[in-house]
């Protein structure tokens, strides 16, 4: 017979097994294309083309998870133009980049055929173009934007120590998205963020110990042999844990070991240290009890500045549960599933329309927070994240909007291509035919504007919107905008019946009227979002009529 220490650790090493074959599962799904990265090649070059003409001195790079050797066939490409001072001369006084960007680039880009400009965001701190290129690759280009250079290559560095560093890193983004606590945008930390976390736990953690690569090597003007130290790091580090023992790891330690509010995520500094310590005095914000995360190359910024106090607890509570769900061995998502799975519930499962429709409900839950007035069986099936997957749902903010509807064909031919459909299947045929340049011609919030949500929805929602038709490959019809888009959510949901039961047990019946009154609360706070986004763009009247007619 077995003892029970014996059993214990059989039952912890199935568990280990079973998380790693999740990992690898959305690691599989994820992982960068040849084609993807042959577009991201053709972009730049194309950038190159377009930037060189400013003077012989301008120059363009990539940085983010699309150079750092983080990234997943969905990255989006971020990139930076700047000028390099003469040689011997002083350098001159660099004309802002809002106006490089709107005034010198955007003109050259607008008339380049395979870049649509998506957006002109001038007024953050970075501003920055969002373009698509060839009507598939989202681009961020902002200008004189030189320091992320210096992090990407320290976090490239990383990616290289090991697979395992590159795979957790990835595994950890796309878990936030999933929980959807990623995103800057929307007051959760960034991608950038998340990355440093994952990196500071591998290195502090005792059974793992990764090497710390000091920043200032990774400085243009450093003297040190980057090369040497990567390679030094690499061959002195042993670690004989497996990737599942990794992000089991990762979430105990933000859960029970990590001093949320006082120490710092710091993947300088050799130690873990406590935001009071002198080696921190930089740090803006470091006298408050929050989550700390040192950008290795600037010292003093925080990148906790974006994080919202409430977007905070959610991070510290989905890493709590999603730890518990693992002691427990329960299953866990990493990342949300792109291929096609199904429902458990025996009505959902013979119903693939119906499981499109809980997927619609579930960004309805999303962008609308009443719980309460959302049909019981819609809300178990939600929860149980069950009926994912007909549609990429990449989490697109509000400024990624515009963007995310001139490219939302990219992302949704990959998908096509994740569910092992050919080039030429009529979902993809379909996307062929509406390009990013048609959609952003056509759609109305392409020009930054405040309804950015509604054509993200849209961007989103557009395969669903399809398959509730019946329509497998329709045309894009000129009314294909942001505004139609949640007018046919919206007129969905008045004619949608749940009727399925919860696995355990069947919903109570509810009387009629209650029922009704659930839909028409529902439809109505949805209405008044759709509404509130359209009239910011003045088609209050245009839309109001066609509602409620
Ligand atoms: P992101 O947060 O978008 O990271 O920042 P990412 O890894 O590219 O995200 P995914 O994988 O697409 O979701 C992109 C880059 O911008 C710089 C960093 O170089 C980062 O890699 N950055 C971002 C900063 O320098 N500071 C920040 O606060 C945020």
């Amino acid at each position: 017979m077995l003892s029970s220490a014996h059993a214990g650790r059989r039952n912890a090493q199935l568990q280990v097994s079973c998380l790693e074959q999740e990992a690898r599962a959305r690691l599989n799904e994820y992982a960068m294309t040849t084609e993807v990265r042959e577009r991201m090649n053709r972009c730049v070059h194309a950038l190159e083309e377009v930037v060189t003409s400013l003077g012989p001195n301008w120059r363009v790079s990539p940085f983010g998870s699309a150079a750092n050797g983080f990234g997943t066939k969905f990255s989006d490409l971020d990139a930076t133009c700047y000028e390099l001072p003469e040689e011997g001369k002083e350098p001159e006084q660099q004309q802002p980049a809002a106006e490089v960007l709107s005034e010198r680039l955007a003109p050259l880009l607008r008339k380049h055929k395979s870049f649509d400009i998506a957006q002109e965001v001038l007024h953050a701190r970075v501003p920055i173009l969002k373009l698509c290129f060839e009507g598939k690759l989202e681009v961020d280009l902002s200008c004189h934007n030189t320091l992320p250079l210096q992090n990407t290559k320290l976090l490239k560095a990383y990616s290289t120590l090991d697979d395992r560093v590159k795979e957790l890193v990835i595994l950890v983004k796309l878990w936030a998205k999933d929980r959807g606590v990623c995103g800057a945008s929307r007051s959760h930390l960034s991608s950038y963020a998340l990355t440093l976390m994952a990196i500071y736990f591998m290195q502090v953690h005792p059974k793992i110990s990764l090497p710390m690569l000091p920043p200032q090597a990774f400085k243009d003007d450093s003297h040190v042999d980057v090369g040497a130290k990567v390679e030094a790091a690499r061959s002195s580090w042993s670690c004989n844990l497996s990737l599942g023992q990794f992000v089991l790891r990762f979430f105990n330690f933000y859960s029970l070991e990590f001093s949320w509010g006082s120490e710092v995520v710091s993947v300088r500094l050799p130690n873990r240290l406590d935001a009071s310590e002198n080696h921190l005095v930089k740090l803006k914000g470091r006298n408050f009890r929050r989550l700390h995360v040192e950008d290795p190359v600037d010292e003093t910024r925080n990148l906790n500045c974006v994080l919202g106090d409430a977007q905070e607890i959610e991070l510290q509570r989905a890493l709590a549960e999603t730890y518990s769900r693992l002691q427990a061995k329960e299953p866990v998502s990493l990342g949300t599933p792109l291929e096609e799975t199904q429902y458990a519930g025996a009505d959902l499962a013979s119903s693939p329309g119906r499981t499109v429709t809980i997927k619609v409900f579930e960004h309805l839950l999303q962008s609308c927070p009443e719980e309460a007035d959302l049909p019981p069986a819609i809300m178990e099936a939600a929860h149980r994240h069950e009926a994912e997957n007909l549609i990429n749902i990449r989490q697109h903010s509000l400024s990624e909007a515009s963007t995310a509807a001139s490219c939302a064909s990219s992302t949704d031919e990959e998908h096509g291509a994740a569910q092992g459909e050919g080039e030429n299947s009529p979902r993809n045929a379909h996307f062929r035919r509406g390009n990013g340049k048609e959609k952003l011609r056509r759609g109305s919030g392409a020009e930054g504007s405040p309804d950015g949500y509604v054509v993200a929805e849209a961007a989103r929602t557009s395969p669903i919107l399809q398959m509730l038709q019946q329509k497998p490959d329709p045309e894009i019809t000129p009314e294909f905008t942001g505004q139609m888009a949640g007018l046919q959510l919206l007129q969905m949901i008045r004619h949608e019946q749940p009727t399925a039961e919860p696995e355990h047990g069947p919903i109570p019946a509810q009387p009629p009227a209650q029922r009704a009154t659930r839909r028409t609360k529902m439809t109505n706070s949805i209405m008044a979002k759709v509404m509130q986004s359209c009239e910011a763009q003045n088609h209050k009247s245009d839309v109001e009529e066609k509602v409620w007619q």
